[in-house]
Order: structure tokens, then C-alpha cells, then sequence
């Protein structure tokens, strides 16, 4: 999809969308056309008990006296919540009503507006708010009728001069979402360890240093957690980091980033139930996070030093497989007992971690992983969950949750969750009970974390993959976890 800001509506056919806030309030484009239509406008908005609420849309097919196939009056909410996020989710909107409606051009009139933020902000936020709904995964459907395809191909907003290279910024931080959603959104078979570094080369062409490791580079450094996940498998693992320095300071210490890439988890030979196991072609959602805010952050010549370091490996049962309680050694030494082969997350994470801050010394790492089923029953669909040993990177994280609108809950750390990984027979052991699944697995984690490194770790198990569509995502793959580390190093790392 095309998007652009020109001073006027283009001649060619298009859908026309003016807004309408509470209480009739018209945008002077909105008391354009309905003077041009002779009260259509009015007359629709009451038919449909319309109130101006945020991103409410009423559609006129066919409209007399306006050069548009259908006018939509769109809801702008009350003055004050007119934000980034309104617009955006107003552009998201107008695109999942458009997308396979038959219309290819869509013009947005913001003449007159004025709100909360400034009109450039508005516009390319609206954009911005488009071009993720409009993103969708439909390269496998071969059979497709006419009338499912999309058919929008532009998106203008006309009425504020000025919005380019705002919305530049936007479309970098775009791309990195997209980026992420087409690595999530592919199948196993794919995407695996191999390809997904394959995939990431192009990287370089933004300015992005690319360093990877096989299987005899990891085993000459003593990676046995992150390889032992990986033995049942017939694709060879890999840890790839991805270095990206906008400071102009060769000595600047990064922010790391780890995510997880278990490019399938069937579970290993503890292995999960057939039903839903589809799922788990979406375990490398937080090393896809990684990618795609590597990405924004290089396209968008971000003023910092930051690493993205991904372990990637498949799950699989096999012959060679490893059993449950087998014992390997990670990087740093200390010994782990697996009881579950299928929480191999978080040994895919200690050695990456591990290897990250040998390599990198960094200050603050992040790491981000669909690391347990159990999250999703503690937060659902609305959070990531967020363990954190330092107060000030959690409020930091916190606000960059909100202003991105991917939003984190902190959860508790603590010695009496901590104890229940000790193992009888190693120095930690991979699961604890049941209960409280999702923090002892974020305590296994803790325990490869180097003293006065400031760490958070993100469990995403329940944001990167959407059942239903959501403001500015369709089903499907989300992106989740590339616009809040953007945001985090734009607020915190930058300048
Ligand atoms: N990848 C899964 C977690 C997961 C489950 C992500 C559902 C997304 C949706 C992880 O590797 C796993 O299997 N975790 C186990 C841990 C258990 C064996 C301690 C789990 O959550 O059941
Ligand atoms: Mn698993
Ligand atoms: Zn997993």
C-alpha cells in the first residue's frame, strides 16, 4: 500500500473518510461534504447513533454531490484523547473496513484538524495506524476468489502538509513490525535455524554488523544447555547477534537484547499433546521481536548502541534426542538437570545470555521469549509478562509499554520461588511445580545473569500469535515486542 499526504484529493475514484467528534462536531472536511450532499452526513451519522467515538466509522455507499464512492464519517473521541494512539487506531480501522471492499484508494481529510498532538503527528500516525492493519500473510493461498483479495492499494491524507518525514520515522519502525510477523508467520518447515539467519542477511545492507556461530563454534565454547535442545534435531542450531552502533562512539556500551528462537517445539521427548502443536512454529517469536527491532532501529539511524542476539534451534524427539534427566553443562559452568525436555527455552536462553555479556559487556539486557503456557493463564492476551531485578528498568519498560501500546505487567522475583529449581543430582534443575510456572522459569533465567547487569525478561507466549484481529494487526502473526523495544531505546538510549 502506497501512502502519501498531497494537498488535495486525487480524481481518481476513492473512498473518502472525514472526521466527527462527540456531539456532531464536524471537521470542517466532514461540514464540506455534508453541505456538498445536502445533509447526508447528518442524517447518517443519527441513523446509525453515531458519537464521534474513537475510530467508530459509518459508511455512506454512493453519496450525491461528493466525489467519492463511499464516504465514511470516522469517530476522532473527544478533543483530549485525539493522540497517536487514537490516530493510529482510526487508521487501522479505516483499513480493515477497506482492505478487500473493492476500493483501491482511500483518502483521509484532516484539513482543520487540531487535537492533542500536532497535525504532522496526527497524519502519520493514521498512516502509520494503515500500513500495519493493512499487513497480511497470504503467500501459501493459491485459490483465493476475487472478492477475498485485497484490493487497497493508497492511502492518502490530505489537509496537513508537511507529515513526510514524520511518517518516515514510522515506516522504519513499519518495516521491523512486518519483518517480524513474516518470521513468525512462517511455517516450520520454513524457517529454521539455517533460514532465519539466511533471512536476517539483508540486515547488513542497513548498517548492521552480523556475527554467527554453528554448532562446532557453540560446542567449543561450552554451550551444552542451548545444544542439548537442539541434538534430536536434523537442522543445525545457530546464535546469530546483530550489532547496531548509531552512537559515533566505538566504546559506547550496548543494550542487549536476547530472544528466543525455538524455530518448532514439539516438546522433545517430553512431548507436547498433537492438539494446537501448530502453535509452536511461533516459539521463535521473541528472536523474531529481535530481528524486526534490529531492523526499525538501523532503518531509522537510531543514536544507539544496541545488540540483538538470537539462539536458534529446533525441538524435536529423535534417537539422538535428549532424555529427561540428563544432565549438560552450560556456558558458564554450571550444571543442569532437564526434567522436562519441553522447557528448553530457558536453556536455549542461558547460553545466549551467557554468551551475550562475555561478549558484549552491556549494562542492560532484555530478553524476550514465548517461554510458558503458564503466562497466558496468568495475563491472557493483554500483557506480557515482565520480570525485572531493577526498579528503574522496570518503570522504564512499564512507560515504554504504554506509549507503544504493547503493554508489560510486572511479576514477582524472589528467593522462596528460586529454591525450587535446585536440583538433587545438578546446581539448577530446567521446570519447579506447577505453580507459578512462568516465574520459576524466569528464576532458571536469573540464575545466568552476571551481578550489576541490569536484566528484564520478557515472557511473550501470550502476544505474538492473535486469534482474532486486533486495532493494527490482523490474525495471525502480531509483531508484538518490536515497537516497545523501539520505544525503550528512544526514550531511554538515545542521544
Ligand atoms: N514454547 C512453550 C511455551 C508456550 C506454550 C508458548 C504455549 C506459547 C504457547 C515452552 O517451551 C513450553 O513448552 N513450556 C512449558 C514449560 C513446562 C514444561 C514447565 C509449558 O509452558 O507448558
Ligand atoms: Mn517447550
Ligand atoms: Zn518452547
Amino acid at each position: 500500500m502506497i501512502i502519501a499526504f498531497p494537498p488535495a484529493a486525487d480524481p481518481a475514484p476513492h473512498a473518502l473518510v472525514v472526521l466527527v467528534g462527540p456531539g456532531g462536531a464536524m471537521s470542517s472536511g466532514a461540514a464540506a461534504a455534508d453541505t456538498a450532499s445536502d445533509g447526508q452526513v447528518a442524517r447518517a451519522i443519527a441513523a446509525a447513533r453515531f458519537d464521534g467515538e474513537a475510530a467508530a466509522l459509518v459508511e455512506i455507499l454512493a453519496p450525491t454531490g461528493v466525489n467519492a464512492t463511499r464516504l465514511i464519517v470516522a469517530g476522532s473521541g473527544p478533543g483530549q484523547s485525539a493522540d497517536a494512539a487514537m490516530f493510529e487506531k482510526l487508521g487501522g480501522a479505516i483499513v480493515a473496513r477497506l482492505q478487500t471492499s473493492g476500493e483501491t484508494r482511500v483518502t483521509v481529510d484532516l484539513t482543520g484538524f487540531a487535537g492533542s498532538l500536532p497535525a504532522e503527528g496526527a497524519a502519520a500516525h493514521l498512516a502509520h495506524g494503515a500500513e500495519l492493519r493493512n499487513w497480511r500473510f497470504d503467500k501459501y493461498h493459491t485459490t483465493m476468489k476475487p472478492k477475498q483479495k485485497p484490493t487497497l492499494t493508497n492511502f492518502d491524507v490530505i489537509g496537513v502538509p508537511g507529515a513526510e518525514s514524520y511518517h518516515a520515522q514510522l515506516a522504519a519502525i513499519a518495516a521491523g513490525v512486518m519483518r517480524t510477523r513474516a518470521l513468525v508467520a512462517e511455517p516450520a518447515n520454513i524457517i529454521y535455524p539455517e533460514s532465519f539467519v539466511a533471512e536476517a542477511q539483508d540486515l547488513r545492507d542497513l548498517g548492521i554488523e552480523l556475527t554467527v556461530l554453528g554448532e562446532p563454534e557453540m560446542k567449543a565454547l561450552g554451550m551444552g544447555a542451548l545444544l542439548g535442545v537442539s541434538q534430536g534435531s536434523v537442522r543445525p542450531a545457530r546464535l546469530m547477534a546483530m550489532r547496531w552502533n548509531g552512537t559515533g562512539n566505538a566504546d559506547a556500551k550496548p543494550v542487549v537484547f536476547v530472544g528466543k528462537g525455538v524455530t518448532f517445539d514439539t516438546g522433545g521427548i517430553s512431548l507436547k499433546p498433537p492438539a494446537g502443536m501448530e502453535d509452536m512454529k511461533w516459539d521463535m517469536g521473541g528472536a523474531g521481536a529481535v530481528v524486526g527491532a534490529m531492523h526499525a532501529l538501523a532503518a531509522r539511524k537510531s543514536k544507539s548502541h544496541v545488540v540483538g542476539v538470537v539462539g536458534l534451534v529446533e525441538n524435536m524427539p529423535d534417537g539422538n534426542a535428549q532424555r529427561p534427566g540428563d544432565v549438560v553443562t552450560s556456558m558458564n559452568g554450571q550444571t543442569i538437570e532437564v526434567i522436562n525436555t519441553d522447557a528448553e527455552g530457558r536453556l536455549v536462553l542461558c547460553d545466549a545470555i551467557w554468551w551475550a555479556q562475555e561478549q558484549y559487556e552491556p549494562e542492560v539486557v532484555i530478553d524476550l521469549a514465548t517461554l510458558t503456557g503458564a503466562i497466558i493463564i496468568s495475563l491472557g492476551h493483554e500483557y506480557g509478562g515482565m520480570f525485572v531485578n531493577d526498579d528503574g528498568l522496570a518503570a522504564q519498560l512499564e512507560k515504554a509499554g504504554k506509549t507503544s501500546g504493547e503493554h508489560l505487567w510486572r511479576m514477582p522475583l524472589g528467593d522462596a520461588y528460586d529454591k525450587l529449581i535446585d536440583s538433587p543430582i545438578a546446581d539448577i534443575k530446567n521446570v519447579g511445580p506447577r505453580e507459578g510456572g512462568s516465574i520459576t522459569a524466569a528464576q532458571f533465567i536469573k540464575r545466568f545473569v552476571k551481578p550489576g547487569v541490569k536484566w528484564a525478561h520478557l515472557d511473550i507466549a501470550g502476544m505474538v500469535w492473535a486469534a482474532k484481529a486486533g486495532n493494527l494487526y490482523d490474525k495471525g502473526a502480531t509483531g508484538f515486542g518490536v515497537r516497545l523495544l523501539d520505544r525503550f531505546i528512544a526514550e531511554n538510549h538515545e542521544g
